[in-house]
């Protein structure tokens, strides 16, 4: 399958459905989905050449084409995972039930639990170990279609251990099929020795730690969880404002648990996203849209923590520009299901199916800075694909909760292949 010029043809899809375009889709521009019925793609050496449909093909086919016909299948982009903590050491399934049982997750943490559990356990974990696992996390989330992760360090607090999540995440992106995305966010908590000198552990941060990552170019975007009890507006806005003078963009947690100033802050920044929002003020919201910040949503950790979830609804109706993504980690959220992420967007925040479709590619890819060359089924894009085994993509927020996702290729190769798609699927 790896040849010189690889050259991949996909024909008789039942339809290719995708948004289009190199920038975040905002408001009711989030439901218009281009539908191509009997479509095929072209896709060279990693990219899509040419999109239409099957009947309109050129002529001349290089006869080494890996071809795939996807009759009965709906097509549609890969998806991109735009928030995720996904390499890590250790595990905190008693924490879950705690949560459940009525203590609060910012307690936990105030009592050294929580994020500083994993962080324990991360510094701990060896190098090699850690690319092992974090692979194998890559490898599930690529068969339920995610063709690129952001992941973010955070889980070290100390020089060593930060720069080594990120190094991880860096061997990821060479040696694994997934696109891997590193984010710098040493402010995730205040490590126990930083306990009441919160601002000397800022400016290790801004001193120490953000011109080590950027000298030897392990991150992409610096995060902060920007959170009472955590990092207050003006240490977030200190530390982003030092990251964005060394080059680096810029995400924030902001609003999770209390209305706190963070979805302000981001529109103030011009962050590329800010996340979590659920008590993002209409302001904040508002502030965010008018200056194109996209609005990460995160239901599964809403759902997890039993919390109420964001305004979906509320910011695509007011001209927001909202992506969807799971979050994974292995506290708050231990999940990175898309299918239960589908669910969740389709039924609890009120979205459409097409809104939806936007929120977890283009939207994905925007959130992450790449919506010029990943999230659409477009000519000159990354040839990242999904087959359904359905007809429809609506079979994704139909069949509730289940995986339908038969093959995905990325980058023009087919890496999973489930070939569900004879079990009784096709029309
Ligand atoms: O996005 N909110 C803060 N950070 C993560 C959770 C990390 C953890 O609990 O380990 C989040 O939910
Ligand atoms: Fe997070």
């Amino acid at each position: 399958m790896h040849n010189d010029s690889s050259m991949l043809l996909i024909k008789h899809a039942a339809e290719i459905v995708t948004s289009t375009g190199t920038t975040a889709r905002k408001g009711t521009d989030m439901n218009c989905l281009e539908r191509i019925i009997d479509g095929a793609i072209l896709a060279k050496d990693g990219i899509i050449q040419w999109v239409g449909q099957t009947a309109d093909l050129p002529e001349s086919i290089h006869k080494n084409t890996t071809i795939i016909d996807a009759t009965g299948c709906s097509v549609i982009p890969g998806f991109v995972d735009s928030h995720t903590h996904f390499v890590f050491g250790g595990y905190r399934p008693e924490e879950f039930f705690w949560r459940l049982s009525g203590t609060p997750y910012l307690e936990i943490l105030e009592r050294g639990g929580g994020i500083l559990n994993t962080v324990k356990a991360t510094q701990s974990m060896g190098y090699e170990a850690m690319v092992e696992s974090a692979s194998r996390r890559l490898d599930e989330m690529l068969a339920m279609g995610v063709t690129t992760v952001e992941g973010k360090s955070g889980y070290g607090l100390d020089f060593d251990t930060e720069l080594k999540q990120l190094k991880v995440m860096g061997q990821l992106n060479v040696e694994h099929i997934v696109d891997v995305i590193p984010t710098f966010m040493g402010a995730h908590a205040v490590p126990p020795e930083y306990r009441g000198q919160e601002e000397d552990y800022v400016t290790f941060i801004v001193e120490k730690l953000l011109p080590a990552v950027v000298e030897q170019s392990i991150a992409e975007f610096c995060d902060v969880f920007c959170e009472k009890g955590v990092f207050s507006v003006e240490q977030t806005r200190r530390i982003l404002q030092a990251a964005g003078d060394l080059g680096l963009k810029r995400k924030i947690h902001a609003d999770e648990i209390v209305s706190f100033g963070g979805a302000e802050l981001a529109a103030e920044l011009r962050a590329v996203s800010a996340d979590h929002l659920l008590q993002a003020s209409d302001k904040g919201l508002a502030d965010m849209a008018a200056q194109g910040v996209v609005a990460t949503v995160l239901p599964m950790t809403a759902f997890c923590l039993r919390e109420q979830y964001a305004r979906a609804r509320w910011i695509i109706d007011n001209g927001g520009a909202l992506a969807l993504a799971t979050d994974y980690n292995p506290g708050s959220c231990f999940s990175h299901s898309i299918p239960m992420l589908i669910a969740l967007a389709v039924i609890q925040l009120r979205l459409s199916p097409a809104e939806i479709l936007t929120a977890l590619t283009l939207n994905g890819a925007a959130a992450v800075g790449r919506a010029d060359r990943i999230g659409t089924i477009e000519a000159g894009k990354q040839a990242d694909i999904v087959m359904l085994k359905y007809p429809s993509y609506l079979f994704l927020s139909y069949h509730a909760g289940m995986d339908i996702v038969d093959k995905v290729i990325k980058r023009g190769q087919v890496t999973v292949d489930k070939r569900y798609r004879n079990l009784g699927g096709s029309k």
